[in-house]
């Protein structure tokens, strides 16, 4: 029996959680609103917030598990990739928790985590599988052979989903982070309403960029024509009227494309590889419309398809610790002079 404690401070959440072997006994998530009023995560505020909440959230986890420090048999973290004053909070942490345990320390890659987060609820898919993992910095598909075997076989070139919806509900003037509220407005619009183009990128990798600044040009010609322009053919009053007026529409014809854009590729890669055992992970596969385009299409397709809970789909730590589970059963540990990264070295 390995019991494993884990911390993920990799943006905005600051969030532990103890697994004893590959079950999940908390998880506790501090989710930090300060950056709401500026429309996006604000590094250094979020190192700091990490810093205030840390302890009580790494508590809260032991609370809830029932466990003691004595109980635990390795400390994993998040070691990359994420804003590096964030990271260095749990990084930190976790080595100053291992050096006075004397416990091993095992540094987790934020993203092999998503893909794992499909390894903690039943029904798990077999391996090999693919996942795509759709985040707010990320947009890959992942061709998992086993825990720690994973290669990404496509990915963005420019921005990732989340950015796409984040982005688009900053042009449409929603608070961040946007994507959930895209997802609600979406619930009630008509997604044939209005034509957004789909990229023309060949292989597996994904392009969001172009879709984001033809909705900024769709809305500054709002009401006026369909004809996609730089310049505002409409007064600012025109356009913000046209917005409110056609919210839901806008929000569903929007998230139609990003998730056919990804559907589309998810289908090329399995499709290519032969793999029928698809999964989603990363916060945009809380995604409504993503989820349900997901089933359908794995209906159609015959695919087993599956997708986390909604708790380990955004950033949380119940992900780090199932990774930290598979290195520790693989004796996967790191020295405590291990650096967190902002990059991703995967
Ligand atoms: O994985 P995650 O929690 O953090 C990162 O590692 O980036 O993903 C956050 C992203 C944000 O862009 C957020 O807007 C998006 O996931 N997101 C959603 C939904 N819930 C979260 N996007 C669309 N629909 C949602 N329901
Ligand atoms: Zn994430």
């Amino acid at each position: 029996m390995a019991t494993i404690l884990a911390i993920e401070s990799s943006c905005d959440e600051t969030a532990a959680a103890v697994c004893c072997d590959a079950k999940i006994l908390s998880n506790i998530i501090a989710t930090q609103k300060i950056h709401e009023q500026f429309g996006g995560v604000v590094p250094e505020l979020a190192s700091r917030a990490h810093m205030q909440h840390i302890v009580p959230v790494v508590d809260a986890a032991l609370k809830k598990a029932n466990c003691n420090l004595s109980d635990i048999d390795a400390i994993a973290f998040t070691q990359a990739p994420g804003l590096i004053g964030a990271l260095l909070v749990g990084g930190q942490f976790a080595k100053s928790l291992a050096l006075s345990l004397n416990k091993p320390l095992i540094a987790v890659h934020h993203m092999q985590a998503h893909v794992l987060a499909n390894l903690i609820a039943d029904p798990k898919p077999t391996f090999p599988f693919l996942c795509l993992t759709v985040s707010g910095g990320h947009t890959q598909i992942v061709l998992c052979e086993s825990p720690l075997s994973m290669t990404v076989i496509g990915q963005t070139i420019d921005d990732a989903a989340g950015e796409a919806f984040d982005k688009t509900a900053k042009i449409i003037g929603l608070p961040y982070p946007g994507g959930p509220l895209i997802d609600k407005y979406a619930k009630e619009g008509n997604p044939n309403r209005f034509q957004f183009p789909e990229p023309q990128i060949q292989g597996l990798d994904f392009s969001f960029s172009g879709l984001k600044t033809s909705i900024l040009y769709f809305l500054n010609n709002a009401g006026a024509s369909n004809v996609y322009k730089q310049e505002f053919v409409v007064s600012q009053e025109d356009r913000a009227a046209f917005i409110a007026q056609n919210l839901n529409d806008i929000c569903a014809s929007v998230q139609q494309r990003i998730v056919s854009i990804l559907l589309n590729k998810l289908s090329k890669a399995a499709l290519q590889t032969g793999i029928k055992e698809i999964c989603i992970a990363g916060g945009v596969s809380a995604n409504s419309g993503l989820r349900k385009g997901l089933q359908e299409m794995g209906e159609q397709k015959k695919w087993n398809v599956f997708i986390p809970p909604f708790e380990y789909c955004t950033d949380n730590a119940a992900m780090i610790a199932i990774t930290g589970y598979y290195k520790y059963l693989a004796g996967q540990y790191d020295d405590l002079n291990i650096a967190p990264s902002a990059k991703s070295s995967w």
